[in-house]
């Protein structure tokens, strides 16, 4: 059996070395063609996932070939797993678009016995609707029957793929017993910990409530931060105080960013609003405001402090350290340092920016002025925002 991945991202390029790792023939499928030729050439456009490169130079061009031509490496292939991201739009609507033209393109090399599992996370019904239907119409097979289709959310976080790909549970769920059934067996030999639950539903549902257990929890850290503040207490020293079995309360920070978490609660919220039944979302809906209005929160104490400074505010240079959603992760998507620089410049403060993983012409590229922060007036850390 040869493995077809289709999305060599952050999620799906550790996947489809470790799947290689196990022995298999693996096909990656993308449509970036500058990607597909790094990766072919023994390259890694991840550098900072320990382990990978070290599996493209073993691997590429015997075991793992990357693709372009997305149908015939379907068609070459018998197993086909599907991780490329699903974004959210202005008004937190999900964006099928990068969804559907992935599927169209499987559809389209798809043949009688083969198996397909999304790993992206989606809103429930996702699989079974959407995914399904545009499998059945491009291949003209019948899925649980002809084909089986199966959903598995990858439970990876950039920095730390391989390992988790290899040592963290993961779960599987058919759209009939038979789909989940065959997709297990396979992913029985590349994940160590994998378990079936009753059906793909159940599993999306799986994937969605961790974020949004995460989002809440994060939300309910910066809640008391800001209270601990008002108070003149020190937050890290009450969270420490408050560490016992029954309490474990998370970091505070400038609120949530990433492919992930802050889209998955959007997920429910937006079904539930849809159907009228906003009591089952409050909690959801309350995380996400609370986390995205942090940036007001340190826009005001950034301000605050720059007062203090002795200098008319708008001759003050403030530079805003740490672009990335998350430090360490060469990835903007959602962050909320953007924001906060944006906020502080409407608020008619001289903001520069710096990240050690961007360049200066990337920042610039952003928009962004860049500076040293060694050449600013007062520095805020993204990354740290309790060293204010
Ligand atoms: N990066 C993480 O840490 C992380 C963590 C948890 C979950 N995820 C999930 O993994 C999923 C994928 O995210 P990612 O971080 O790998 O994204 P990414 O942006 O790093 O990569 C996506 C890849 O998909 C490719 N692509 C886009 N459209 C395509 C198409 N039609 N056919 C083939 N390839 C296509 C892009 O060229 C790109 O290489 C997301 O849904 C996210 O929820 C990511």
């Amino acid at each position: 059996m040869k493995i077809s991945v289709t999305g060599l991202g952050k999620a799906g390029l550790p996947l489809a070395f470790v799947i290689a790792d196990s022995g298999f023939e693996v096909i990656g499928i993308d449509i970036d063609e500058k990607r597909v030729e790094l990766i072919n050439n023994k390259k890694n456009p991840i550098p900072e996932e320990p382990g990978l490169l070290e599996l493209i130079k073993k691997y590429s061009g015997n075991k793992f070939i990357a693709t372009t031509d997305g149908i015939n490496g379907i068609k070459n292939t018998q197993f086909h797993i599907v991780i490329v991201p699903l974004f959210i739009d202005k008004n937190n609507k999900p964006d099928f678009s990068i969804l559907r033209s992935a599927f169209e393109t499987v559809g389209k090399g798809l043949k009688k016995g083969d198996v397909v599992v999304l790993e992206t996370t989606v809103p429930v019904g996702t699989t079974n609707g959407l995914v399904r239907n545009i499998l059945e119409k491009e291949s003209n097979l019948k899925a649980g029957e002809d084909f089986y289709l199966a959903y598995s959310p990858e439970r990876i976080m950039t920095g730390y793929s391989i390992s988790r790909y290899k040592e963290f549970p993961k779960i599987i769920g058919g759209i009939n017993k038979i789909s989940g059934e065959k997709a297990l067996e396979v992913y029985n030999k590349f994940c160590s910990k994998v378990s079936l639950v009753s059906n793909e539903k159940t599993a999306e549902m799986i994937k969605i409530s961790e974020g949004v257990y995460r989002d809440v929890n994060i939300a309910l850290a910066n809640e008391l931060f800001k209270q601990c503040d008002y108070f003149g207490i020190d937050f890290e020293e009450m969270r420490e105080g408050a560490k016992h079995p029954f309490c474990n309360i998370l970091k505070a920070g400038i609120g949530v960013g990433g492919h992930c978490i802050p889209v998955y609660p959007w997920f429910l919220i937006n079904e539930f609003e849809s159907l009228n039944k906003r009591d089952f979302i409050e909690l959801s809906k309350t995380g996400r405001k609370i986390n995205d209005k942090m940036i007001d929160f340190w826009a005001e104490k950034i301000i605050e402090k720059a007062k203090k400074l002795g200098k008319p505010i708008n001759e003050i240079k403030i530079c805003i350290k740490g672009l990335s959603y998350r430090k360490g992760v060469k990835e903007t998507a959602y962050t909320r340092s953007i924001p906060l620089i944006r906020k502080l410049e409407s608020l008619g403060v001289d903001v520069y920016a710096y990240d050690e993983l961007y360049s200066k012409e990337e920042i610039e590229k952003m928009n962004l002025k860049y500076s040293n922060p060694e050449e600013c007036d007062l520095v805020f850390d993204c990354f740290n925002s309790l060293s204010l």
